[in-house]
């Protein structure tokens, strides 16, 4: 019966095809490791922000009156109101800190390289994305941090010549941040943007299968048809839109192979969400920040303004340039660094395993500034605090400096010819 329903369904859309050729006949290297976690992870936690975020949408109030005490009602009067709010703070964070690695995973194994650019593309559209999807949730529980963690940010746009203040109040809704800014920051906290991060995660993932997987080896498992003897293709089968195309080697089935091996990552990253969730949800101040605690107040600055831990690295680059609009051009430059990666990076080896020792120690040496940079962010801006910024900062834009200039003629170990030696 199931068979035949399925058919009355395939001939009016393509569900069975579909299903094939984006997850069980998906040919995915043979070597994926630890790393290769993160993107479905990254996938669970954002359908985990959608649902949560539906149910805390049910009980509460985007208004400057009512929205601080909305969530202290959905915390002690709701049915599990308190759950859904930690599932999602704690989701929130969980977010940043699995993409930081699905990205860190991209630099070592060079996978926004050649031919792999536009899905990197669309991975830093995600990013961005979700950097302002978090900054506008942070405001939605009206506390003091909330308030004027908004007020730093939004006032940067002041800093703009000629059309900064015009703009700042066009972003605002008023001339304070107010109930109105609330208002618009919920519209596109809860609609818009979720639209768009689903959107460009969809184009990501068609992207990537357009392309194909990377791996640890930075090997291409796709070879030109008829270039590889016919006993060294993989004996599994795979959907005719890569087969027709390509000989495919060392590749595995996603399903059930990955499907099973990312149900683990799962099992091993619920294990630390729910530890987080049940017994430490304000992760010790760095998750919710005391101030939240309190309701908004514009006649009250906290003692010390800090962003949530996961705008660290890119809020110590703004602070430490002594000008401001200088330090916003340099914190917009270092996303925009990235997203320029693949253009920087000139060389045509892919992964660590097989590129020079000044690459590792380039990428080892980027990874400890941006970590200190975080750390920093959390932090009072001390003149000791400011100096190691600096350092810091100059550490991040050199690794693309320095890429670019040592990338083209690099040293580089033999790449073997298939993934598994
Ligand atoms: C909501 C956020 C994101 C989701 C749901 C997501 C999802 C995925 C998935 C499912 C994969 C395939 C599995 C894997 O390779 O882990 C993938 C691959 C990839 N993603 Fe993302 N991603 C996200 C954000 C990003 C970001 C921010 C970047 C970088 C700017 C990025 C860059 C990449 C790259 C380069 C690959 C291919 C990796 C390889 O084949 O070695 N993604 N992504």
């Amino acid at each position: 019966m199931f068979a035949n329903f399925m058919a009355w369904i395939d001939k009016r859309l393509p569900v069975t095809d579909c299903w094939n050729k984006h997850l069980a006949q998906y040919p995915a290297p043979k070597n994926f490791n630890f790393w290769y976690f993160f993107g479905s992870l990254a996938m669970l936690v954002l359908v985990n922000q959608i649902l949560t975020g539906v149910w805390l949408t049910m009980n509460y109030e985007p208004s400057g009156d009512g929205a601080f005490a909305s969530i202290e009602y959905i915390m002690r009067d709701v049915d599990y109101g308190w759950l859904l709010r930690y599932m999602h703070s704690t989701g929130a964070s969980a977010f940043f800190v699995v993409v930081y690695l699905h990205m860190m995973r991209g630099l070592m194994y060079g996978s926004y390289q050649k031919p792999r650019e536009l899905l990197w593309i669309f991975g830093m559209l995600i990013f961005l994305v979700l950097m302002a999807e978090a900054f506008m949730g942070y405001l939605l529980p009206w506390g003091n941090m909330s308030y004027w963690g908004a007020q730093v940010i939004i006032s940067l746009f002041g800093a703009i010549p000629v059309v900064g203040e015009e703009l700042t109040i066009w972003i605002k809704g008023d001339y304070v941040i107010s109930g109105a800014t609330l208002n618009r920051f919920f519209a596109l906290h809860v609609i818009a943007l979720p639209l768009v991060l689903v959107i460009l995660v969809f184009l990501h993932i068609l992207a990537l299968h357009e392309v194909g997987s990377n791996n640890p080896e930075g090997v291409e498992i796709k070879k030109k048809k008829g270039s590889v003897k016919p006993e060294e293709l993989s004996k599994f089968k795979f959907h005719k839109q890569y087969s027709d195309k390509y000989d495919i080697v060392d590749a595995i089935p996603f399903h059930p192979y990955y499907s099973v091996k990312d149900i683990m990552g799962v099992a091993f990253f619920l294990f630390f969400f729910c530890w987080v969730m049940f017994f430490a949800p304000e992760g010790g101040g760095y998750f919710i920040e005391a101030p939240n605690f309190e309701p908004a107040n514009g006649l009250k600055t906290p003692e010390h303004i800090a962003p949530v831990w996961y705008f660290g690295p890119f809020y110590t680059i703004l602070r430490v340039v002594p000008d401001k609009l200088l330090g916003a051009v340099a914190m917009f430059g270092a996303i925009i660094m990235l997203f320029a990666l693949p253009w920087f990076d000139r060389g045509t080896v892919k992964s660590v395993r097989y590129r020079s020792k000044v690459h590792l120690l380039n990428l080892i040496q980027f990874a400890i500034c941006f970590i200190v940079l975080g750390i920093l962010g959390t932090m009072p801006a001390t003149p000791t605090a400011n100096l190691v910024g600096t350092i810091a900062s100059f550490g991040y834009f050199g690794f693309f400096v320095a890429l670019w200039f040592y990338s083209k003629n690099e040293n580089t170990k033999p790449v073997p010819e298939r993934v598994c030696k």
